[in-house]
């Protein structure tokens, strides 16, 4: 995919109807030649639209305007350019623990969790959190997540988990600011319930730190899972990951994966972990799949906000 179409396919799968202010941002960017001559010169992982946004928000620069924004990052290129080629995309979507918890719930209990790809771990804590779907709340706590369900049979009770633990090639610290704040710029500028929610998460995480091990999601993943405690069942999960993971790497983490836990979850579009017999998503929106032990079950948006069940 070119950088022209890498933002046109922002703008309009991902920001159109979520975020406004970044649909309008990416389309300017599409249109922005000189913009567009300095991003392709950084590798291409590096040329993502919500890695510059995040950069230009976390460096204080304007999103909300296209114009101001192209000004400053010609002017502040040389410091954007830093920042983009040592930060990495790395949202921690708490959001996305509503489109897990129907799976989670219905293994057998209780459950040792492992994250591949975990970021801060903030998704290790489907416990700990309240959730909303339609009139049907589970859980109890903060943050509250809400998902908009259809042909979902919503779980009754939240999941036993008896050991969290997560894998990123850069673990985030909940209790550093520097990485707050970079998790913070992530979120889309409109998304204040979003900021709220990750503050929520954050605090629950502080309070009992998950296990976060630096290291790759194929190479180190048998001696963590070696970890996990004898007598719950041991689920590797990941949502949002493997788009940053080469292909040949991903082929060997689903071979892999596919012969280590007892149960593995996939919340990944299907671009990058393909299915057979896909039914239609339910929108052109961008939709990963929720996915049991290699069975296709759900569509879910990306931020967990909806889920289709099919499975
Ligand atoms: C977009 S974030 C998603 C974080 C979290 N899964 C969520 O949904 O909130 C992707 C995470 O995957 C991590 N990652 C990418 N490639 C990886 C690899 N080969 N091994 C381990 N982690 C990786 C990144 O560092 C980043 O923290």
């Amino acid at each position: 995919m070119t950088t022209v179409e890498a933002y046109v396919e922002f703008g309009s799968r991902e920001a159109h109807g979520v975020s406004p202010t970044y649909e309008r941002l990416s389309q300017a960017v599409a249109r922005d030649g000189a913009l567009l001559a300095l991003l392709d010169r950084l590798p291409p992982a590096k040329r993502q639209p919500n890695l510059l946004f995040g950069v230009v928000r976390w460096l204080g620069g304007p999103v909300d305007d296209p114009v101001a924004f192209h000004d400053y990052v010609m002017t502040h290129w040389t410091a954007v350019e830093a920042e983009l080629l040592t930060r990495a995309t790395q949202t921690n979507e708490v959001g996305r623990c509503a489109v897990l918890l129907p799976v989670l719930a219905a293994l057998p209990q209780p459950l040792a969790l492992l994250e591949v790809g975990a970021s801060a771990g903030l998704n290790l804590y489907p416990d700990r959190y309240a959730y909303r779907y339609g009139d049907h709340q589970v859980g109890s706590g903060e943050p509250v997540l809400e998902c908009a369900g259809s042909g979902l049979e919503p779980p009754v009770r939240v999941p036993q988990v008896v050991w969290r633990a997560g894998l990123d090639l850069n673990p985030l610290d909940v209790t550093d600011p520097d990485d707050v704040s970079w998790l913070d710029a992530l979120i889309w500028p409109e998304h204040a319930y979003r900021r709220a929610r990750l503050r929520a998460a954050a605090a629950v995480a502080a309070a009992d730190p998950p296990l976060l091990v630096r290291g790759d999601l194929v190479d180190d993943l048998p001696a963590l899972a070696a970890r996990a405690p004898a007598g719950a069942t041991l689920v590797v999960f990941h949502t949002s990951v493997l788009y940053q993971v080469p292909p040949p790497r991903r082929e060997a983490f689903v071979k892999l994966v596919g012969e280590l836990p007892d149960h593995w979850i996939a919340n990944e579009a299907p671009e990058v972990l393909p299915y057979d017999g896909l039914p239609d998503p339910p929108s052109d929106a961008l939709h990963n799949v929720v996915a049991l032990d290699g069975r296709p079950l759900a569509w879910a948006r990306g931020h967990g906000q909806a889920m289709t069940w099919f499975g």
